[in-house]
């Protein structure tokens, strides 16, 4: 497998990003639905200060893997039409959410005065003052961006399997470090 792709599939990189991004995504949605039914706390404190961590690690990464989409870009969807359009819109929406969430997760923290502590290394200076109204906006923009993002997942994950198991194309194949076996048309 190289690094980069190539005009049949994605390289290791990107695909270790994606993977990558899947489960920390799904650990994010398991954390945080475990922590905010704890009781108030030090355990509920230790809890959101992993899923605030987590959050800042899937920033990141995704800025990296952005930085190396320029280097590396996909290979070309063999789609046409409406489908392809559907395809690249969807791609650029989970892109926005994976920096938006934690964009706002951060701002929910500061405007609530909770730092962000990162894996107890370092803390995010805070760049707001906490305020009462703009937390509870904050707050909420965050739930309904996750109830986004997983309906997007589902989506975006049906359609992979849409193709390789009724469409019989290599569309999940040339995400995953096997070599292709089907034809490049969809
Ligand atoms: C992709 C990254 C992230 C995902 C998918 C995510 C997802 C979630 C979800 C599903 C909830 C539960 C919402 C609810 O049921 O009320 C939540 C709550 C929360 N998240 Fe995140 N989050 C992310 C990043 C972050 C970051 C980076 C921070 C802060 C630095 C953060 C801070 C919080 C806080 C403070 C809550 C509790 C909200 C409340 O108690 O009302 N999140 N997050
Ligand atoms: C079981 C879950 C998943 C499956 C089966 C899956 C499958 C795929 C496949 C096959 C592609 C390549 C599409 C193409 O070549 O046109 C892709 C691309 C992509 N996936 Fe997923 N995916 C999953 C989960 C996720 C998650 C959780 C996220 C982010 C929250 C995500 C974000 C993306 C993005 C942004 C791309 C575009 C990559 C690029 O071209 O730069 N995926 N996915």
């Amino acid at each position: 497998m190289k690094p980069k792709g190539d005009q049949e599939r994605y390289g290791i990189v990107a695909q270790g990003f994606h993977w990558l991004t899947l489960g920390l995504v799904a650990a994010m949605f398991a954390i945080a639905w475990y922590m905010t039914g704890l009781p108030l706390g030090p355990e509920k404190v230790k809890v959101y200060n992993l899923h605030k961590s987590i959050g800042v690690v899937i920033f990141t990464i995704t800025l990296l893997r952005l930085a190396w989409r320029q280097l590396s870009p996909p290979p070309p969807s063999g789609m046409n039409g409406l489908e392809r359009f559907a395809a690249r819109a969807s791609h650029v929406l989970l892109y926005l959410l994976l920096l938006l969430q934690p964009s706002v997760g951060i701002l929910h923290s500061w405007t609530a005065n909770f730092p962000v502590v990162v894996f107890g290394l370092f803390t995010i200076p805070s760049l707001m003052a906490p305020s009462e109204a703009l937390k509870k906006i904050f707050a909420a923009i965050h739930y309904w961006q996750s109830w986004t993002i997983l309906g997007l997942v589902a989506l975006h994950a049906s359609a992979a399997l849409r193709h390789h198991f009724l469409l019989r194309n290599d569309v999940l194949q040339r995400m995953l470090p096997i070599v292709p076996r089907r034809r490049r048309t969809r």
